[in-house]
């Protein structure tokens, strides 16, 4: 029986396939940013990252490129970049600050918008169900796009219930093609999908090696709604870059420790939206797909574990 590696039903075969394109890649593209990328073809950047099947049936990429604190000049020179280098998830969100900034990186990259896998998110201050279709329309026309890929409720304040309908008719009417929540727990989730018609295929919440929430990767596994990592290197906090656990297992595989942690969250079947504003840090987090985390690995890291936020200050 052919074995499988990930969640999300990604096959070893798949993930290894993938993991050659991106060595393969390497070999001309090294880290230093002295020599970048152009833009990649179609299918040379459907195979750099895999992608998982959503609850409704499309396909997301497992690896994107987070934009909070991207703004003006620096956000739209970093999404132009990240596209160019092969990113095609760009999670951005109203309450950024930034979604013309991103819209106008789309534009530059030049890229076709089927390519591409745009998130946004509904602020609580628009929580209900009139406030959600204007801000999401105001989403679109700051981003300059027709629809959006996913649209999530950013918090779970307010008025959820009439937020959630007015996304419902915007996916049904086409507008989106896909609904979800962010910094849901399990209850606040399961009392949405009391009412919800259409069930939310995401939830985008904290998770790194500091904070593993196992009960939200259980209870997102039992529902099918798939599991998303914001700040997946904790936005560098707690010593992450120098943590001496993370740095002798990237040794071990000649690895960096971003990439160490970009390939546990791929491990544990979650997406990863990583921001940065350099190049070369952007293709170095990308090259994550020709290395493994042996289960030693895995249960090294899980003793990282605080369990707890590390960003007490937004609770
Ligand atoms: N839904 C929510 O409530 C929520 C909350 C927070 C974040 N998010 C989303 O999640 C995304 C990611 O989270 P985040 O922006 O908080 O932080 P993050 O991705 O965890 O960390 C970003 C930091 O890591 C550094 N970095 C990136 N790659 C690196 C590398 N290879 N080596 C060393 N340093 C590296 C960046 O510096 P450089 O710029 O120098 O590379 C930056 O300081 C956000 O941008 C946003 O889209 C969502």
């Amino acid at each position: 029986m052919e074995k499988k590696d990930q969640s999300n039903g990604m096959k070893r075969r798949d993930f290894l396939r993938a993991g050659a394109v991106v060595a393969a890649s390497a070999l001309v593209i090294p880290l230093s940013g002295t020599k970048v990328f152009g833009a990649l073809s179609a299918t040379q950047a459907k195979n750099l990252i895999p992608a998982v099947k959503l609850n409704n049936g499309i396909q997301m990429p497992m690896l994107g490129f987070g934009t909070n604190t991207l703004t003006g000049d620096i956000g739209e020179r970093c999404v132009a970049d990240a596209i160019s280098v092969g990113y095609r998830l760009v999670d951005t969100a109203h309450i950024y600050g930034n979604e013309e900034a991103v819209g106008a990186g789309i534009k530059k990259s030049g890229i076709t918008r089927e390519e591409l896998f745009v998130t946004s998110k509904l602020w609580v201050d628009d929580a209900g169900y009139e406030s959600a279709k204007k801000a999401f329309q105001t989403t679109l026309n700051k981003l300059g796009l027709e629809y959006l890929d996913l649209y999530l409720i950013h918090r779970p304040r307010g008025d959820v219930k009439g937020s959630w309908k007015a996304m419902e008719e915007l996916y049904e009417a086409g507008k989106i093609r896909a609904i979800g929540v962010s910094n849901f727990d399990s209850d606040q989730l399961a009392e949405l999908m009391s009412y919800a018609k259409i069930k939310p295929v995401i939830n985008q919440i904290e998770t790194h090696v500091f904070f593993q929430d196992h009960k939200s990767h259980e209870d997102l596994k039992k529902t099918s709604v798939q599991m998303e990592a914001w700040s997946p290197f904790a936005a560098g906090r707690n010593a992450i870059f120098s943590n001496p656990t993370l740095a002798a297992i990237g040794k071990k595989h000649t690895k960096s420790i971003a990439q160490v942690c970009l390939r546990w969250h791929f491990q544990r079947g979650v997406v990863a939206i990583p921001r940065s504003s350099q190049k070369a840090h952007m293709i170095e987090n990308l090259a994550i797909f020709d290395f493994e985390l042996d289960n030693s690995d895995m249960q090294t890291i899980a003793t990282l574990d605080l369990n707890k936020t590390q960003f007490p200050e937004w609770g």
